[in-house]
């Protein structure tokens, strides 16, 4: 039906009214709305004027590799795309592919069952945003690998520029609502990982949320009022992750901390620690040199590691 209704619309010389469509395509002038705002919420612009209907205004750019790769400053990073119109998710592709070369990235157009932090799942629609899974192959050892996470929300913040923050560790917020968001995962023995997979999801043009996640998420479009490019932004968090990545491996998080606690929202915020059942309450004071997050509680100061950590915000989500 979403494809009908889509070529209905591009061949459209003007307006097409609600009524014509569902008598067209025997469907019930509500279920006509419906599939509008599903296209509405993947990215496509229409305009739906009172007594004269619906027009196409604007289709989403499409994602090309080609594209990607020609706006590209990276030597290795993102060097091999794999680009696919829909999956599963990302980060199951890059680990089934593992034996790709170093610095592989995965995108696809939409996810079907894409995947966030703590089990939970992440709504990846066709043709509104990016949803990306970089396979790398870092020699140092496991315990290390929460760093990649955070330098990676550094890189998607400078992509992103203008008011994008980081909410401890890897949800990046803009206008108190989250616009994109980190899951890392990896594979490795005691002391030796063999591959990381660091996927980012980005809510790019979305122009509007399911009910249960309009409090929580946003979009570029929803924050600027403008669509964006979505392989600019992809060659964009390339070129900015190489040099953040490089810098990791060799020296650690500490040359990036300052950065990372300027671009960190929770700093100087009442924050709730969820870990395994218990709850803590605190003030979040600084960054540690292994990007923890040095908490102020009625018992002392507490350092928390990112992992099967949830941290909220006492007064809203940040
Ligand atoms: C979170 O904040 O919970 C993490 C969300 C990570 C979503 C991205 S989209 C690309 C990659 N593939 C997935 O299945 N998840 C990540």
């Amino acid at each position: 039906m979403r494809e009908k209704i889509l070529n209905i619309l591009n061949n459209a010389t003007g307006y097409v009214s609600g009524e014509e469509m569902s008598r067209d395509l025997g469907i019930s002038r509500a279920a006509v709305w419906k599939h509008i705002k599903k296209l509405k919420s993947e990215g496509y612009k229409i305009e739906s004027v009172t007594n004269k209907g619906y027009r196409l205004a604007e289709a989403p750019k499409e994602i090309s590799p080609s594209t990607v790769d020609s706006l590209l400053n990276t030597g290795f990073i993102a060097r091999s795309i794999q680009y696919t119109d829909s999956t599963a998710s990302t980060n199951e592709d890059a680990k089934r592919l593992a034996s790709s070369v170093d610095g592989t990235l995965f995108i696809a157009d939409r996810q079907t069952a894409g995947k966030g932090r703590l089990g939970r799942g992440w709504e990846s629609p066709r043709g509104s945003g990016i949803w990306m899974s970089l396979l790398l192959k870092p020699e140092i050892s496991p315990n290390e690998i929460s760093g990649i996470t955070l330098i990676a929300g550094i890189a998607v913040c400078r992509a992103i520029g203008g008011s994008a923050k980081i909410k401890w560790p890897n949800d990046i917020v803009m206008g108190g609502r989250k616009v994109s968001g980190i899951l890392t995962e990896m594979s490795a023995e005691v002391e030796r990982v063999s591959y990381v997979v660091c996927g980012i999801g980005i809510n790019v043009n979305t122009a509007a949320f399911p009910p249960e996640l309009s409090e929580k998420a946003t979009s570029l479009y929803v924050e600027t009022g403008r669509s964006f490019d979505r392989n600019k932004l992809i060659a964009a968090v390339m070129n900015e992750f190489e040099p953040l990545y490089k810098g990791f491996i060799k020296n650690g998080f500490e040359p990036f901390r300052a950065e990372y606690r300027d671009l960190c929202a929770s700093i100087k915020r009442e924050v709730r620690i969820i870990s395994r059942g218990s709850e803590m309450i605190g003030t979040a004071i600084d960054i540690d040199k292994n990007g923890g997050l040095v908490v102020m509680t009625a018992a002392g100061t507490v350092t928390v590691t990112s992992g099967e950590v949830s941290v909220r915000g006492i007064y809203g989500y940040i």
